[in-house]
């Protein structure tokens, strides 16, 4: 069981000549293995500042971030450790992988780099990451980011977070660029991936229909603050704060949404 604690977490960003900006106030939370945190709020609400803080591309103002009680080490092994552990799927497929470089090159650097498998067996490993994300090895693996279809690319983005065998996943919109009529599948994937593997999920969102799906649990962040946390049939259908109410009274009914498969959990 691993454990991810965040602690008073603070951001100010300084901005150029105009002083600075309090995108996050005090956010506390945990995410344990096995468990979905479904993070929602508005544009500029700071979602995307709690994923950098947490995979480290922006550093907090003040707080903790703790790894089974521990914070994250500045250097050395037990920073990478912290980063093997909790791995990052992006919002945008294209961006996120390297043009020049092919889905076995993608799948293959932490692979090595974390020594998952020994060598020999580098490959099997990529085809079976490939196979796990649906994906034909034969097909994809010699092939570049351009020649797949958006849901293949966040497919490779996918099997790539696993590649080190993470116990913590961060989703920051992760199928918010795809077509809508094949987000569904890329997010039940992730949701198989995560009860097969134990996986703690954040999984950033704008859909609070989804949020109810694949969550456990919902936390709200309005202006860099969490206004409201708990179970997620409990969030939506019975919000305690008033900006949940508004947030949810302008998505669409997630039991229609859903209707046709099990018209709400799976
Ligand atoms: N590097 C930065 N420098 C200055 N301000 C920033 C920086 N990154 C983000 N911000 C500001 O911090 C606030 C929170 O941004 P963040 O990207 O965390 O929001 P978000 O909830 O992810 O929004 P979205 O739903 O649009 O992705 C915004 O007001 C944003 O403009
Ligand atoms: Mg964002």
């Amino acid at each position: 069981m691993t454990t991810l604690e965040v602690r008073g977490l603070t951001k100010r960003y300084r901005i150029r000549g105009s002083g600075s900006l309090l995108a996050l106030d005090d956010v506390s939370f945990t995410l344990k293995s096995g468990q979905t945190i479904a993070l929602v709020g508005q544009s500029g609400s700071g979602k995307s500042t709690i994923a950098k803080i947490l995979t480290q591309l922006e550093r907090a103002t003040t707080g903790d971030v703790l790894l089974d009680g521990k914070p994250i080490p500045r250097r050395g092994r037990g920073l990478r450790h912290y980063r093997q552990q909790l791995r990052m799927v992006f919002q945008d497929p294209f961006a996120s992988l390297n043009p020049y470089h092919t889905v076995r090159h993608h799948i293959e650097r932490p692979l090595e780099l974390d020594h998952v498998v020994p060598r020999g067996e580098v490959d099997a490993e990529v085809r079976r990451l490939l196979e796990l994300v649906q994906l034909d090895p034969t097909q994809t693996i010699d092939r570049r980011p351009h020649e797949l279809s958006g849901g293949q690319r966040q497919r490779v983005a996918i099997a790539r977070a696993l590649a080190s065998r993470p116990s913590l996943l961060v989703a920051d919109e992760p199928v918010s660029m795809l077509d809508v009529s094949i987000r569904l599948g890329v997010l039940n994937l992730l949701a198989d991936l995560q009860r097969q593997s134990d996986l703690g999920v954040l999984y950033i969102t704008h859909d609070l229909a989804t949020a109810r799906h694949f969550s456990d649990e919902i936390m709200v962040l309005h202006h860099g603050r969490v206004v409201e946390h708990g179970p997620a049939d409990d969030v939506i259908l019975h919000p305690k704060d008033e900006y949940t109410r508004a947030l949810r009274d302008a998505s669409p009914d997630p039991e229609k949404h859903f209707a046709g498969t099990d018209g709400g959990r799976a």
